[in-house]
């Protein structure tokens, strides 16, 4: 496989963050890119504080996550990504924002480089179509939590050179990771199937089917799955849903893939899940108690 030294990531939220982590483990050297350098640094610290509770319990060392962290580095420059063999993106679902930072890339990068995005929902084509190298782009797509989800699924568009792929492919691998080979529809194959499972939950309780938490311990204890369906909607973010649903809607024109009227009244009020402290259930409470949500 072509080498990989040095990987950039855009993005230090909750996906890039953890896209960073596993790189770093891996023992690539990962420059991470966000808005600032204070939104980077806070990237930075959050993985410092994953890797400080891995030490706590006993399962890394303390030298380890030294080293570990000796192969991050933060900065808001673009300019600071230009010697990447990699560029993983992970920003918000916005076609126009991402592919403003891969023309900037574009220029930036060797022409060797491989670009990739971690996009749920968007096609690898539209952001590759942004570039002169549609050839070496593809879709790199992990899950949340990403240091302990086994996951990735590896894109290929039509453009996508079979070499690119296969080096996409094996640096999944030496991540420690499991990848799946998928095309480049929208969803890919997990959201395809997901993301209606959890808009079909979501249509079940607005009908009265039965409870959250009913729901939620049917599927667990039904079917095996770690979390119940709505448990796994505030997990992921209702409103991070609700986009994803969106560009699925658009994409298939199929009303499995729309947001509920429940899903869009939680989102005017904020009810994003865990990372607001409401969605479907309150997280103010603990252990977390199912939210009145008059139905
Ligand atoms: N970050 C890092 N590590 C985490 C973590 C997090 N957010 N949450 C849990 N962990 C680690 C714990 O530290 C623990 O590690 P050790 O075994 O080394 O101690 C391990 O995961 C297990 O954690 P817990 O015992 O606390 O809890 P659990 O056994 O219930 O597992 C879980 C937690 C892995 C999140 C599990 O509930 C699960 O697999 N849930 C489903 C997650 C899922 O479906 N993710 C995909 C969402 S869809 C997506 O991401 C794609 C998209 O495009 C929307």
């Amino acid at each position: 496989m072509a080498q990989i030294r040095k990987v950039g990531v855009l993005g230090c939220g909750l996906m890039g963050s953890g896209i960073a982590q596993v790189c770093a483990q891996a023992g690539y050297e990962t420059v991470v890119r966000e808005v600032s350098d204070e939104v980077a640094q806070r990237g930075l610290s959050g993985i410092r504080k994953q890797l400080d509770r891995a030490v706590e319990k006993g399962k890394l060392a303390a030298e380890e996550r030294d080293r570990i962290m000796g192969h991050l580095r933060g900065t808001s420059r673009l300019e600071d990504l230009a010697e990447c063999d990699l560029v993983i993106e992970a920003v918000v679902e916005n076609l126009e924002m991402k592919n403003e930072m891969w023309r900037a890339l574009d220029e930036i990068c060797s022409p060797e480089a491989i670009f990739a995005s971690n996009t749920s929902s968007l096609t690898i084509a539209d952001m590759a179509a942004a570039t002169r190298r549609p050839e070496r782009m593809v879709g790199l797509h992990f899950f949340n939590p990403v240091p302990v989800m086994k996951l990735v699924e590896v894109v290929r568009t039509i453009a996508t050179d079979p070499e690119v792929f296969r080096t996409a492919y094996d640096f999944a691998t030496s991540l420690g990771k499991e990848p799946i080979e998928c095309k480049d529809n929208s969803g890919f194959v997990v959201n395809l199937l997901l993301v209606p499972y959890m808009m079909d939950a979501i249509r079940a309780l607005e009908q009265g089917v039965a409870s959250i938490e009913d729901i939620d311990q049917g599927m667990r204890l039904g079917t095996g799955y770690p979390m119940g369906p709505f448990t796994l909607c505030d997990f992921v973010g209702n409103d991070t849903l609700d986009k994803i649903g969106a560009i699925m809607f658009e994409e298939y024109k199929e009303k499995r893939y729309a947001s509920p009227p429940l899903l869009k009244r939680m989102i005017s009020l904020g009810y994003f899940g865990r990372k607001s402290g409401k969605g479907f259930y309150d997280y103010s409470q603990d252990p977390p108690r199912p939210m009145d949500l008059g139905i």
